[in-house]
């Protein structure tokens, strides 16, 4: 299997400058077999070749193991502590500053669920403020088709799950193809393709100055191997100001080394916070 990893490794680097090798091996050898079994494929040989002479096959690969899966207000306590400590916090900070801007990204933001939750909560809270702030979110993935999606602005009904009924009947419109979300919240969102271990580039380039007051990385460090979560850590540690939020999902941690940098705020959810 190990070959054929390498293989495939060597032709997605070259195709989609995508670097698996910063993926856990264990990932990459399931998401295979699983496709092996999914076409029906035995022979570790028949599935290279057709990996090779189908072109959207190297897509499917990048998905799956990326699993793009989302939903609104992911683990829903993570988003009460943003709207009940982290977002009102902020905001009153930067009021006091006279700033009345705030910088978020989004890294790994598969369809936009993420972001978007974000954008709902700030904009609830803003209320009839809202239109004197800035409000900057930034949200990335190398999935080009999730961003897609995420620019459309319309879910099924299995992505807003653990969304209230509240900020569902103000925010969500049924449509044919499922629930648009309000172009206010919409607009708040800048999507874009950015690879979280290239080594050119430390922030979104949309974002400029690269500083942020809060990053969300959810469940996207758990598909990389040790040396790709520090590098992504890096990252975040350069980008963020000080007092800054950074959560990861519910099973990632920073590595030891990189901790000294972060205060645990609430290591259940994985809250950090620069010091
Ligand atoms: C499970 S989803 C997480 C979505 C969202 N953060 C959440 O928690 O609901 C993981 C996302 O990470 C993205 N991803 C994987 N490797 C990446 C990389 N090197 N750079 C940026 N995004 C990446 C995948 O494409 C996928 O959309």
């Amino acid at each position: 299997m190990l070959l054929i990893v390498e293989d495939i490794t060597k032709e997605i680097k070259q195709r989609y400058d995508v670097d698996l090798n910063s993926y856990a091996n264990k990932l990459l050898i399931s998401t295979i077999n699983k496709r092996m079994f999914k076409l029906d494929f035995t022979m570790q040989q028949t599935y290279l070749d057709f990996f090779h002479t189908d072109p959207d096959e190297a897509v499917v690969l990048l998905q799956q193991i990326g699993v793009n899966v989302s939903s609104f207000f992911r683990n829903p306590m993570v988003y009460s502590i943003l709207e009940q400590r982290i977002l009102p916090e902020l905001i009153e900070r930067k009021r006091k500053q006279g700033l009345n801007e705030i910088r978020i990204w989004s890294a790994g933001c598969a369809s936009g669920e993420e972001p978007y939750s974000i954008a709902i909560l700030i904009h609830q809270l803003l209320k009839k403020s809202f239109k004197q702030w800035r409000i900057h979110i930034f949200a990335t993935d190398i999935d080009r088709e999730s961003l897609n999606q995420a620019v459309q602005g319309t879910f099924s009904r299995d992505r807003l799950q653990d969304t209230r009924l509240g900020i569902y009947d103000a925010y969500f419109t049924r449509v044919d193809a499922g629930y648009s979300l309000a172009p206010e919240v919409r607009q708040m969102v800048n999507f874009s393709f950015e690879d979280l271990l290239s080594s050119g580039k430390v922030a979104p380039a949309a974002s400029i100055f690269g500083s942020f007051d809060l990053i969300l990385c959810r469940n996207v460090l758990i598909y990389f191997n040790k040396s790709a979560q520090k590098v992504a850590i890096q990252k975040f540690i350069k980008t963020l100001t000080s007092k800054s939020y950074l959560i990861l999902g519910e099973s990632e941690c920073i590595d030891k080394n990189l901790k000294s940098a972060f205060m645990e705020i609430d290591i259940i959810n994985r809250i950090y916070k620069t010091k």
